[in-house]
């Protein structure tokens, strides 16, 4: 009996509680998430990565003094903000479906190991992802050529919102003197 007593005193006890809780001074409201049926898109487009030229879409905006040789423009430390081309085919004149912008960071002291670290959103201008973007967040070893190498996907916004997933890249064309490249991406959305 006493014992009952004490479980209903803490129960009231935890009504309470919560019911002051809900008065706290902003909104906030759990629920059970309804999932709808996750999808899972497969997209190829691709990515010109022009550093040279009056017109790159790569900048170096950024770069450290003590790695590296400063003359070196891909070196551990630069940075480069992007507004690259996204397009059907590898060609120049290839019809653009998007854009990718964002970041990458030269990350590896390891130059034999070159790597970059991605922060971009990759979003399409036409077609029916138009408005529709995936965010990529991820370390890309571009030299490691052997077999394709892959991003990771850890967002989106409008048909790719909640997105998760991966891309598989492969280089299709690079100039080893300027850095411009054109890469294949085979991007592998889960969404909802
Ligand atoms: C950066 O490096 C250059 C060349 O080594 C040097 O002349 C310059 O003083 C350095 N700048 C800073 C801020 O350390
Ligand atoms: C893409 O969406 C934008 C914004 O809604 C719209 O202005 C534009 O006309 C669309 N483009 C195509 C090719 O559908």
């Amino acid at each position: 009996m006493k014992s009952e007593i004490i479980t209903l005193c803490f129960a009231l006890c935890l009504t309470v509680a919560v019911t002051a809780s809900s008065d706290s001074d902003y909104y906030g409201k759990t629920k059970a998430a309804n999932l709808r049926e996750e999808k899972v898109t497969r997209v190829r487009f691709y990515l010109h990565d022009t550093l040279s030229g009056k017109n790159p879409s790569a900048v170096r905006i950024a770069h450290a003094n003590l790695t590296g040789r400063a003359d070196s423009a891909v070196g551990f430390g630069s940075l480069f903000a992007i507004d690259d081309s996204l397009t059907v085919g590898p060609e120049k004149d290839s019809k653009e479906i998007g854009n990718g912008r964002g970041m990458y960071v030269s990350g590896s002291k390891d130059m034999s190991k070159f790597t970059i670290v991605m922060y971009a959103d990759l979003a399409f201008t036409t077609g029916k992802f138009n408005g529709s973007s995936i965010s990529v967040f991820s370390r890309n070893p571009v030299a490691e050529e052997a077999g394709e190498r892959e991003i990771a996907i850890v967002g989106g916004r409008g048909r790719f919102r909640m997105a998760r997933g991966f891309v598989k890249i492969k280089t299709h064309q690079i100039d080893m003197k300027t850095g411009d490249a054109v890469l294949r991406y085979d991007a592998t959305v889960y969404h909802y």
